[in-house]
Order: structure tokens, then sequence, then C-alpha cells
């Protein structure tokens, strides 16, 4: 049995005090052998790690995925067949917030997912919205920016965040979604998830499909007003991650039903529009939700650092069954992330506890800054070898890149369905599925959100986006700004 009854150093040798430095004689200077002293001041310098570019504010908990339906005629995972049970870690965020700022701030939620699969790891890292507000991932670092700070006051600016959109109409249905009362749920317990890109899943037999995935709060949507959520940033800036922590620890496990849209592979090529536009939801009626099964979330961390800050989501962390698709936003995040977390936990990252895989990680990738493990000391470190190392087999592996391809290389936005606008979806998100009192509240977050804009250009591409959405909208808007001068 350890004995923890006293202090030591951080390499366990016994330490004389815990709250008087060595001095010389009894107030004189410090002499530099207090190497606890200075041990404790240098590791506490350190105890940061740059956060996460976006969704920098967040909390999770760790739970299990429980397959309940049989979807195998869709996908050979292994976590998808039913009557398994997965352990899983989820995390919730904000998106432009740093650590530290208001949970209730209108922005999209992050819904980032970690399975430990008996086939290693699968992350699905969504936000609580089904579609985004871009569709090619040259433009992220620009979009991010202009919902971050100016560069000189430091201060969020609405001029740059609708000179950024009103330039970038593919961004009108997410916008539709974070103006209305999506973008405030009342608490991570109550709002939806979704994949949003258009993932591949592979059956047994080698058939490919396309799949979007559908998370349903079983504890029912719940939203707040705009006045609440200003309040509320004021009292308690914590207030989601106090609400997850809370439930969790009275034994109120929340839950969400998984369910997925599933699309016969050769569909994609004549479908109406690109499905693999992230910018588009796949409506129902064409593609029915089909379920199957329920992620439920039953333990907190035991500590925030190591095992919420420290843990890194992948979209390149697949298994086999699920593979990527043509979808440019999601190929360009397949690179962007391990390369984010290389940089902001270190290289060998994918060690830590929270990350490492429960099933036997046979890599040949060794070294590094604070590497803990290695491979026994008589295994060649290199593929192929002579002496019985790890050898790839493809019967095994995800098969990630398989989807035909016409061979160009194309750097374009062109459209090439027949329904690959953008303002379409926007419209029919506004006229039929908001009812008026929506419609009144988005009407009137615009009309503040815009209304903020003092570039008089910047302002009237703004109306125009939404006079692109839906006519009457757009007038409506109009008509409230007419009354408010700006600058040109
Ligand atoms: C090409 C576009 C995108 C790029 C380049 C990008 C990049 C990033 C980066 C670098 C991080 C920080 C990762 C870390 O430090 O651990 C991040 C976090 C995140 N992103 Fe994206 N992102 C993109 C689009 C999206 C989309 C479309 C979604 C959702 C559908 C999304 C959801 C998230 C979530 C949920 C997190 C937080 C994950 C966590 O909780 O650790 N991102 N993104």
């Amino acid at each position: 049995m350890s004995d923890t009854s006293y202090t030591t150093t951080n390499t366990g040798t016994p330490v004389a005090a815990d709250s008087q430095s060595l001095t010389v004689g009894a107030d004189g200077a410090i002499p530099l052998i207090d190497s606890y002293l200075t041990e404790k001041l240098a590791h506490f310098n350190r105890e940061r790690v740059p956060e996460r570019v976006v969704h920098a504010k967040g909390g999770g908990a760790f739970g299990v995925f429980e397959t309940t339906e049989d979807v195998s005629q869709y996908t050979r995972a292994a976590l998808f067949q039913q009557g398994t049970a997965t352990e899983m870690l989820a995390r919730f965020s904000t998106v432009a917030g740093e650590q530290g700022s208001p949970d209730t701030w209108r922005d999209p939620r992050g819904f980032a997912l970690k399975f430990y699969t008996s086939e290693g790891n699968y992350d699905l890292v969504g936000n609580n919205t089904p579609v985004f507000f871009l569709r090619d991932g040259i433009k992220f670092p620009d979009f991010i920016h202009s919902q971050k700070r100016l560069p000189g006051s430091n201060l969020r600016n609405n001029d740059m965040q609708w000179d950024f959109w009103s330039q970038s109409p593919e961004s009108a249905h997410q916008v539709t979604w974070l103006m209305g009362d999506r973008g405030l749920p009342a608490s991570w317990r109550h709002m939806d998830g979704f994949g949003s890109h258009t993932y591949q899943w592979i059956n047994a037999a080698g058939e490919r499909f396309w799949v979007k995935y559908h998370f349903k709060t079983n504890q029912g949507i719940a939203v707040l007003s705009a006045d609440q959520a200003a309040e509320i940033a004021g009292q308690d800036a914590d207030y989601h991650q106090h609400d997850l922590y809370t439930n969790i620890a009275e034994g109120n496990h929340p839950s969400w039903t998984m369910s997925v849209q599933v699309m016969p592979y050769e569909d994609a090529k004549t479908y109406r529009f690109n499905p693999f536009d992230v910018t588009k939801v796949w409506p129902h009626a064409d593609f029915p939700l089909i379920k199957v099964g329920t992620m439920t979330l039953n333990k907190n961390a035991e500590n925030y650092f190591a095992q919420i800050e420290q843990a890194t989501f992948s979209p390149a962390n697949f298994v086999p069954g699920i593979a990527a698709s043509p979808d440019r936003m999601l190929q360009a995040r397949i690179f962007s992330y391990a390369d984010a977390q290389r940089y902001r936990v270190g290289v060998n990252h994918a060690q830590l506890p929270v990350n490492a895989a429960k099933t036997q990680v046979n890599s040949y990738s060794k070294d590094g800054a604070a590497r803990i493990d290695f491979p026994p000391a008589d295994r060649p470190g290199y593929a192929p070898n002579s002496f019985g190392g790890p050898h790839a087999d493809p019967a095994r592996a995800a098969e990630s890149t398989g989807w035909q391809n016409d061979g160009e290389l194309l750097r374009t936005s062109a459209t090439l369905h027949p329904e690959d606008d953008d303002f379409g979806q926007a419209g029919t998100l506004y006229r039929d599925v908001m009812d008026d009192a929506a419609k009144a509240r988005l009407l009137a977050q615009i009309i503040g959100h815009v209304g903020a804009v003092k570039n008089a250009e910047i302002r009237a591409r703004a109306i125009a986006y939404w006079s692109n959405v839906d006519i009457e909208l757009g007038s409506k808007l109009g008509a409230a700004l007419a009354a408010t001068s700006v600058a040109v």
C-alpha cells in the first residue's frame, strides 16, 4: 500500500517544508540549492499547454455507446455491430471563445466523440448543427480570423464577421441556424449532435454507402432566450460545464439516440445537389433516419486537464468499416487536427491515457518528446523486416480512400448539380421549419447583429444576403435598419 502522507519532489524524495523556502539567515537570500523551490516554481510556469485554436472553451465526460440495432448491412465496424458496448469520451465546446469565455455566447457547439473500439480509436468530431459555414477548408483560417478578435483593439467585431459572411454566401444555411434558437442551447444535455460531413460506411462484403450521423438528445431540445443567455454569461461563465458535471455527479446520466441517413453509393453521382457539400442537409424524405444505438454519459473526468484539456479528437481517426468521403472540408480536417495536436499537446499525445487506444498499438513511430512506451528490445524499428515484427495486413485495414474519381485536378467552386445553390436550404429552414415566433426571434437577432455593423457597404451586403435567404426577411431587415445611420 502506498504511503501518501508526506510530500515529495517530482522524483520521489521527501521534502523538508511545504511553505518555507531555504534562506541564508532568517530573512536572507534564497540559495540556488533549494531545488524543491525551483522545481515547484518552474513546473508551475509550465502548467498550461496552448489552448485549442478553436473550440478552446469546453467540457466533457466519459460514457458508453451501445449498438442496439442491426446495421451490419451497411458497416462492418466492430463498434456498430448489434449488442456491442463501447467505452467513449465526449467533449462539448463553443467555437470562437477562448478558455474562460462564457458558455452561453451565441455560437455553434462542438460535439466531439472518441470511441475506444476493439479495432482502435474512432473519433467523430461534429457540432450541434448538421451543416457548416464553408465548403472548402482553404477558407477556414480566414473564417476563424473574422470570428475572433481585431488585431489592434483585441475586440470581436460585427463588421469583420459580416464582411466575411456576406462574401461567403455558402455560409447562409449555418448562419440561419446560428442566429435562430439553436444558437443558444440551454445546456449541452439539451442539444442534438451531428457528424455534419458525409462519411463512408463499408460492410463485410466490401459494399460502400454514404452516411450522415445524427445524435438526438433524449433530454429534449431546450434553448435560452438571448436575454437569458446574456444574463447567465455575466453570472456563471461555466454554466454548461456546471450543468453537465452536476447532473452526472447526481446520477442523472444524459443520453442521445444515434441514427444515420444512408445514401446508396451510386446515388451520389446523380443526386440533385452535391451530397458531399457540408453546407447542405439531406432531406429526411429522401433519406430517412435509421436507428443505430444509444450514447450515455455516466462518468465525470477525475482530472480536467489530464482527461479533457489533453484529449485529442481527430477526424483522421477511422476504424475498419468507416472512411472519409470526397468532402473537401473533411479532407482538410483530416490533416489539420493531428497537426494541431502534435503542437498543442506533443508528438506523443496518443500515448496519454485519455487518448491511448484500449487495443494493442503496433506502430513503428518511435522516440520524440515525452515518449512513454516502446517496443520489445529485439523488435526491429522498421518495416518490412525479417525478424517477425508487425506487417501491414490489408484485410484488417480501414479502407479510407476508396471512391470513384474522374481523375481531373480541379480548383473550382463551380456548381455541378442542379440544386448546388447557396441560399435554398437556408430559405427552407426559415420558411418551412421555423414557426412565426421563431421567425420573429431570428429577425430580432439579425437586426441586432447586423445593426452593430458600422460600414455601410458591408451592411448593405448583409441585407442582400438575408434577401437571398428569403425576400421578405431581407426587406423586413432592411426596413428595420433604414432608420439607423452608418458611416461610409
Ligand atoms: C477545414 C475546416 C476545419 C479545420 C481546418 C478545423 C480545425 C480545427 C482545429 C485545428 C481544432 C483544434 C484541435 C485541437 O487542438 O485539438 C479544431 C477543433 C474542433 N473542431 Fe474543427 N476545423 C474545421 C472544421 C470543423 C467542422 C466542419 C466541425 C464540425 C462539423 C468542427 C468541429 C470541431 C470540434 C468539435 C473541435 C473541438 C474538438 C475537441 O473538443 O477537442 N471543425 N478544429
